[in-house]
């Protein structure tokens, strides 16, 4: 049975008061619950994923980094190597969001070299694949969406399903209020897990959570979820609101997939 992943990125919100006012607002109803199979994530900047791991120590919450250096260390003003977030305990992080795809120039390959400098040292990607617009006005979604794959996960072995995490995001559906139906992201996340079967094999893709991105929120999760490939959310907008993220968490709990 595989995981049903909440996962807030909080992208470049909040600051030291409103990340301690969501821990309050959600650590104590997630101190008591049971939550079974649903894993919530949370991505805060940099800055804060020491206090959010103590202050979330007691809830099943795993920390996660928005990013990672395809560094191991040395003279990069502003970057942060996957070594220093396993130094804090970190499991996770996200890498290749088609904001920095966009924005900070990030090939395919360079996903690569960050993806394999997290796995070297213990932390699993969530890693990011999404067409644009124009790509899937071009009718050209499934070569994105396999290029993306072929050219991150190139030569990396997985052992575990434990190994990663995939998230598809449509460019189109990210912070644009317009999300994919749960049909159109169902026919991706089946390229991709079918795609993991043929370079991996059945048990592993059988295992591998596929996270669907852009635009979930309350209202719209539990369609999704109901998919038969869509096996969480990557969150961003809804996630910032503790009551919304809450609410994700509960509706995963009642999802019956
Ligand atoms: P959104 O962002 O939920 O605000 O669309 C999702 C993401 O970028 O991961």
């Amino acid at each position: 049975m595989r995981k049903i992943v909440i996962a807030g990125n909080w992208k470049m919100y909040k600051d030291l008061e409103d990340v301690r006012a969501f821990c309050k607002a959600i650590a104590s109803s997630l101190e008591t619950k049971d939550l079974g199979r649903v894993l919530p994530i949370l991505a805060p900047a940099y800055p804060f994923l020491a206090l959010l791991q103590r202050e979330l120590s007691d809830t099943s919450v795993k920390v996660a980094a928005q990013d990672a250096s395809a560094h191991s260390e040395g003279a990069f003003t502003g970057e942060v190597s996957a070594a220093m977030l396993t130094s804090l305990g970190l499991e996770y992080a996200i890498v290749g969001h088609s904001e920095r795809r966009a924005m900070h120039n990030e090939s395919n390959e360079i996903v690569r070299e960050k993806l394999m400098m997290l796995m070297d040292n213990s932390i699993k990607p969530i890693l990011c694949v999404g067409e644009t617009l124009e790509q899937r006005d071009a009718d050209d979604t499934q070569k994105v969406i396999l290029e993306q794959l072929n050219g991150c996960l190139n030569n990396v072995s997985l052992y575990s399903a434990e190994d990663i995490m995939i998230a598809y995001e449509p460019v189109w559906a990210i912070g644009t209020g317009r999300t994919a139906t749960g049909e159109q992201a169902q026919e991706v996340h089946s390229i991709i897990r079918n795609w993991l079967t043929h370079t991996y094999s059945q048990a592993l893709a059988d295992e591998i959570p596929i996270l669907y991105g852009g635009s979930v929120k309350p209202d719209n999760i539990a369609g999704l979820l109901a998919m038969p490939d869509i096996d969480g959310g990557l969150i961003g907008g809804a996630s910032l609101k503790a009551d919304q993220y809450l609410e994700m968490i509960n509706i995963a709990l009642e999802s019956r997939k």
